[in-house]
């Protein structure tokens, strides 16, 4: 199967540095962010080296680094191969980016349509509908909305209980994939949400003093996918191009295979991140003023929400295997 594009929509996961000129705490181009990234270099991407939007797209075979689309030098040609419209600290749900002042997932779209058009005015409109046809959309988020939103931050549990608000969610993903289906996307893969419970941020705010798996973060995660995953399905008997593909990914079941059996992968600390005291700092608070873990490969957890490189890879390697078929 030949994948002409990688064009990524979510948030901080496949973030590639989109969020650097806005006045958000969800930013990180500044040191140790990226020290493991082509000899060092803070980008913007929330990991010490490769997110998984460039190790999908090195695995493709389309190009090394999966470009942020608001990167500066981003140049026009650099639309033929694809590029990441995500926004660290976005969800499904509006209020999310509100909360987190980063672009929405209907601002990533709608770059993506400015996007679209600087490929009409390269290629031509047939050349352009060809690549969208062909290329692979992915799609990332969810995990902001229940940590932060939901449970966090409590604001969306005065209205909605975990059931309703799962339900919001989901009919607030089906919408995005419908209006990207009539923007262009065929090949569209929309990622299920992680054991947020076991992230280590979320071990200590939920975790108590043992700081364990909040069970019940894990279970809205749970339902969520399964939600999600019927919704997919449903839609694409909706759709009019029978070559539509709507691709549920499981990566909770990657993940928490990992966090269970860290050995069988490699690692040996999967409850902390490596930066700092490794239990809550994340994007500012992880910064040059913070210790490091002597040695992250041993470490899943690169900040307190955010996977290393080496944990990235063994995912990515996962997913890729299991559901590049299913796009065909
Ligand atoms: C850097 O991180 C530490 C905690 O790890 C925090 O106390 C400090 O405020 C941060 N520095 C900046 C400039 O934000």
């Amino acid at each position: 199967m030949t994948i002409p594009a990688l064009i990524i929509f979510g948030d901080s996961i496949v973030d590639q540095g989109n969020n650097n000129n806005l006045n958000t705490f969800a930013r990180c181009n500044y040191s140790p962010y990226g020290k493991d990234f082509r000899g060092g270099i803070p980008t913007g991407r929330f990991c010490n080296g490769k997110t998984p939007a460039d190790l999908v797209a090195e695995e493709l075979g389309i190009k090394e680094y999966l470009p942020a689309y608001l990167d500066p030098n981003f140049k026009d040609e650099d639309a033929l191969t694809g590029a990441s419209f995500a926004s660290g600290g976005t969800g499904f749900d509006p209020l999310t980016s509100q909360l987190s002042s980063a672009f929405s997932m209907s601002d990533q779209l709608d770059m993506f349509k400015g996007y679209t058009g600087k490929l009409k005015a390269m290629v031509g409109e047939d050349r352009t509908n060809q690549i969208l046809t062909n290329s692979l959309f992915l799609v990332v988020a969810g995990s902001n909305d229940l940590t932060n939103t939901y449970f966090t931050a409590g604001i969306r549990k005065l209205n909605y209980d975990i059931k309703a608000y799962t339900d919001f969610l989901v009919n607030s993903a089906s919408d995005f994939i419908r209006n990207l289906y009539a923007a262009g996307g065929r090949r569209i893969g929309v990622f299920g949400i992680p054991p947020i419970g076991c992230l280590p941020s979320q071990r200590t705010l939920a975790g108590g003093g043992l700081r364990v798996c909040a069970e019940n973060y894990n279970q809205a995660a749970q339902l969520f996918n399964a939600k999600l995953s019927e919704a997919l399905h449903s839609l694409t008997s909706t759709l009019n191009d029978r070559n539509a593909r709507l691709v549920y990914i499981d990566i909770y079941n990657p993940l928490i295979d990992i966090i269970q059996h860290p050995k069988k992968y490699g690692f040996e600390v999967v409850d902390k991140g490596c930066c700092g005291t490794g239990t809550i700092e994340v994007a500012i608070l992880c910064n040059f003023t913070s210790k490091m873990c002597p040695d992250e490969s041993i470490y899943l957890f690169w900040d307190s929400f955010h996977p290393t490189e080496g944990g990235y890879k063994v995912l990515v390697k996962q997913i890729l295997h299991k559901n590049v078929q299913k796009f065909i």
